[in-house]
C-alpha cells in the first residue's frame, strides 16, 4: 500500500488524541475556585448516563526509556501503600455524592504505569472499595493493564476473584531483539506461555498493545508479530504508531510517512479480517464479543469519566480536570478528592453538541441522527474528508475509511479547530 506524498491531506500526522483536542477552547478556573467547583459538581445527579471510572496506578518496577506516561520506578513500599490508602480513601468519600450514586458505570479501567506492579491484595483492595461503593453496571468491564513479567498465577488467581475480566498487556512486539533493545524483561516464550496462563485462569478479554516505528524495526517483523497473536488466545489489540517524547528524550521513529502508513495498512489489514474480529476505533480491534474494549471505546467520544489517581484526566459534563501528577502533593490532599485537581477547565454549553463529532475521529462513524445538524456546521470538514478519501458517506451516515484511521487524529484536530470557531466566533490559537 502505498501512500503518495504529494496527495497527504494533512502536512504533520498528529498521533494523539489528546493533542489534536489542544485547541479546544478551554478556560481555566482559578486554583482559588476549583475545589468548590468540583465539589458542587459533584453534588448534582449526572446530566451524561454515559461513565466509565479511571484509576491510576503510576508505578512501574522497571521505566522504559519510549514510555510516555507519568509513571515511577522503585517506588518505596510506604508510598505505594500509602498512595493505595489514599484512593481508596477517595472512592469512599466520592463514591457518596449524588454525581457517582446517580448512574452506573459501565467500565472501570486500571492503568498505569502498571497496575499490577504493586501488591496483589492491594489492587484487590482498590477493586473490593469501587465495588462496595460506585454503582456499575451487571455486565461492567473490569480492565487492568499489566506487563508480561508482572503476570504470575498468584496475580491471575486473585485479580479474577476480585472481578477483573479484561487485561490489557504491553507487549509492544514479539520480536526479542527489539524487545531487549527496549528493556523488555520477557521474551516471546514467555509471552506465549503468559497468554496461555491468563487464558486458563478465566479472564477471556486478552488485549495486547503493539507499536509500530520502533528502531530496527521491518515490515517483516511486524507481519511476524501479527502472526504470533493469531496463534494465541489475545482476543483485542491496540495498535499506536510510536510516539517521540517531548525535547528528543527516550527513542524516537526513523519511519517516513509512507513506511508507517504500510505498518498500519498491514495491522488494519490483519486484525479488521480475523475471524469474529471488528475495529473499535481507529487504533482498536478486538473480538466483537470476548474482545471488546468498552472502557477504550467510551474514552474517546461523549462519555463522562471520573478519574482517580495522580496525574489521572477525567471530565465530568463541561469540565475536565487534572489531578496533580507530583505524588507527594498528591499524596499530602490524602482523602480529599476535590484538593487534588492542579487544574479544571470548563467549556461553553454548546460543546455537548459539537464534541459528538469525534464520535468519527475516535469512534469510526457518526450515525443519522448525529449527522443532521453537525454537517451543516462542519460542513467545509466534510467535505475536505470526502475529497480525500477519509470518510464515505452513506445517505446521513458518515464512515472513517481505512486511510482516515491513519489520520483520525488530525482530523480530530481539524473538527476541534472548527469547534473553537464555532464557540469564541474567531480562528484558534494553534
Ligand atoms: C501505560 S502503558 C501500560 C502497560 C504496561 N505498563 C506495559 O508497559 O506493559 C500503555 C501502553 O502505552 C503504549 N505506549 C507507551 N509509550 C508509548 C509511546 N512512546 N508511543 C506509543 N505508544 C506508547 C504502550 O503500548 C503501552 O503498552
Ligand atoms: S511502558 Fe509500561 S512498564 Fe514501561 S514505563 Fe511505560 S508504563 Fe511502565
Amino acid at each position: 500500500m502505498i501512500l503518495n506524498p504529494m496527495e497527504l491531506p494533512f502536512k504533520n500526522r498528529v498521533k494523539s488524541p489528546t493533542q489534536a483536542r489542544r485547541v479546544l477552547p478551554f478556560k481555566p478556573i482559578p486554583t482559588s475556585g476549583m475545589a468548590d467547583t468540583f465539589q458542587s459538581l459533584l453534588n448534582q445527579p449526572a446530566q451524561n448516563p454515559d461513565r466509565l471510572l479511571y484509576i491510576h496506578i503510576p508505578f512501574c518496577s522497571k521505566t522504559c526509556s519510549f514510555c510516555i506516561y507519568n509513571r515511577n520506578e522503585s517506588t518505596p513500599a510506604n508510598t505505594v501503600k500509602l498512595y493505595v490508602d489514599t484512593i481508596i480513601d477517595q472512592i469512599y468519600s466520592v463514591g457518596k455524592t449524588p454525581w457517582v450514586q446517580s448512574a452506573p458505570f459501565k467500565a472501570v479501567y486500571f492503568g498505569g504505569g502498571t497496575p499490577t506492579a504493586i501488591p496483589a491484595q492491594d489492587l484487590v483492595s482498590i477493586i473490593k472499595a469501587v465495588k462496595e461503593t460506585i454503582p456499575l453496571t451487571n455486565d461492567c468491564e473490569i480492565s487492568v493493564e499489566s506487563t508480561i513479567s508482572a503476570v504470575t498465577p498468584q496475580l491471575l488467581n486473585s485479580i479474577t476473584k476480585a472481578g477483573v475480566n479484561r487485561i490489557s498487556l504491553g507487549v509492544q512486539t514479539f520480536d526479542n531483539g527489539i524487545r531487549r533493545s527496549l528493556g523488555r524483561e520477557s521474551d516471546n516464550e514467555t509471552i506465549a506461555r503468559k497468554i496461555g496462563l491468563i487464558s486458563q485462569s478465566g479472564i477471556l478479554n486478552i488485549c495486547i498493545d503493539l507499536i509500530y516505528g520502533l528502531p530496527n524495526q521491518t515490515i517483516e517483523s511486524w507481519t511476524n508479530d501479527l502472526n504470533m497473536l493469531q496463534q494465541l488466545p489475545i482476543t483485542g489489540c491496540s495498535v499506536y504508531p510510536l510516539v517521540s517524547k517531548p525535547n528528543g528524550h527516550g527513542i524516537s521513529t526513523e519511519l517516513d510517512i509512507e513506511k508507517e502508513y504500510d505498518f498500519f495498512a498491514s495491522a488494519h489489514h490483519t486484525l479488521s479480517n480475523m475471524d469474529g474480529w471488528q475495529q473499535f476505533t481507529p487504533v482498536q480491534y478486538g473480538h466483537s464479543v470476548n474482545g471488546k474494549a468498552i472502557y477504550v471505546s467510551g474514552h474517546g467520544q461523549s462519555a463522562d469519566l471520573l478519574a482517580l489517581g495522580a496525574g489521572a484526566g477525567g471530565r465530568i459534563n463541561l469540565y475536565t480536570y487534572l489531578a496533580n501528577p507530583n505524588i507527594e502533593e498528591f499524596l499530602a490532599n490524602k482523602a480529599n478528592f476535590y484538593q487534588t485537581p492542579k487544574v479544571v477547565l470548563s467549556i461553553d454549553k454548546e460543546y455537548h453538541n459539537l464534541r459528538k463529532v469525534f464520535n468519527l475521529s475516535e469512534g469510526l462513524s457518526l450515525n443519522n441522527q448525529h449527522n443532521q445538524d453537525l454537517r451543516m456546521l462542519f460542513n467545509n470538514e466534510f467535505d475536505f474528508l470526502n475529497k480525500n478519501g477519509l470518510a464515505t458517506e452513506i445517505g446521513a451516515s458518515v464512515q472513517l475509511t481505512q486511510k482516515g484511521c491513519f489520520w483520525a487524529a488530525n482530523i480530530s484536530e481539524l473538527f476541534a479547530k472548527r469547534i473553537a470557531v464555532l464557540l469564541q466566533g474567531n480562528e484558534p490559537r494553534t
